[in-house]
């Protein structure tokens, strides 16, 4: 898989952002794939199950895609701009909950897959992008960066999205995430074989897209 580029890293690295800016420069699609476990968040939320049968019910024969949004990739199911519902922070944690169990993530796999189209190329982000869902893709990249610049980070993008939220909370929020997704069996955050890890704390967006684009 020549035109895949897979970005995993904890969270508030910048994978996201980082993706954007490369899948424009290139004209690629990307992927986001913690935003389809905070969609199965969500709809756990809403129908008030956990188990793998009722989510997946849900999620049968409905669209799922990515559309640019004033310069902002927003999340769209069964139509709907789910977006502003999946970033809150409560969703990510119960996110990375439900992303443990094998047969939630075996719901999307295909899903995740089927994002990338060899005549147009994918930025896919995550946790598991390299090690698990793409194996075989060309450039694999480990984005990692401090505990305090990565809830900085978060912290600004909440704020955009006029969400307040407590520093300290926000960084405990961020470890404990970091350690479940780090100690889980399966898919585990791990920097994938033959990944180039790349330390974003004292780099710019730019400095990291630029070493990104060096190794096309
Ligand atoms: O990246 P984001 O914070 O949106 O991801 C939410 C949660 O989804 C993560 O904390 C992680 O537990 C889970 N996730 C995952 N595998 C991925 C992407 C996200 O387990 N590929």
């Amino acid at each position: 898989m020549d035109k895949l580029i897979t970005i995993d890293g904890p969270g508030g690295s910048g994978k996201g952002t980082v993706a954007k800016i490369l899948a424009a420069k290139l004209g690629w699609n990307i992927l986001d794939s913690g935003a389809l476990y905070r969609l199965i968040a969500l709809i756990s939320e809403n129908i008030k199950k956990t188990d793998p049968d009722s989510i997946g019910k849900e999620l049968k024969d409905k669209s799922i895609f990515f559309e640019l949004v004033k310069d902002q990739y927003h999340l769209f199911f069964d139509g709907k701009d789910v977006t502003n519902f999946i970033r809150r922070e409560e969703i990510g944690v119960k996110a990375s909950d439900l992303a443990h169990n094998q047969n939630i993530r075996n719901l999307i796999k295909d899903t995740q897959r089927s994002f990338y189209d060899p005549n147009i190329g994918l930025i896919a982000d995550g946790r598991d992008m390299g090690s698990v869902v793409f194996p075989e893709a060309g450039i694999k990249i480990y984005l990692d960066a401090s505990i305090e610049e990565r809830a900085k980070r978060r912290q600004i993008q909440l704020k955009e999205k006029g969400m307040e939220v407590n520093m300290r909370n926000l960084i405990s929020s961020l470890e404990d995430r970091d350690l479940k997704d780090k100690n889980r069996d399966v898919s585990p955050l791990l920097i994938p074989k033959g990944a180039k890890v790349i330390d974003s704390t004292n780099l710019s967006i730019d400095e990291v897209v630029n070493k990104i684009m060096d190794l096309i």
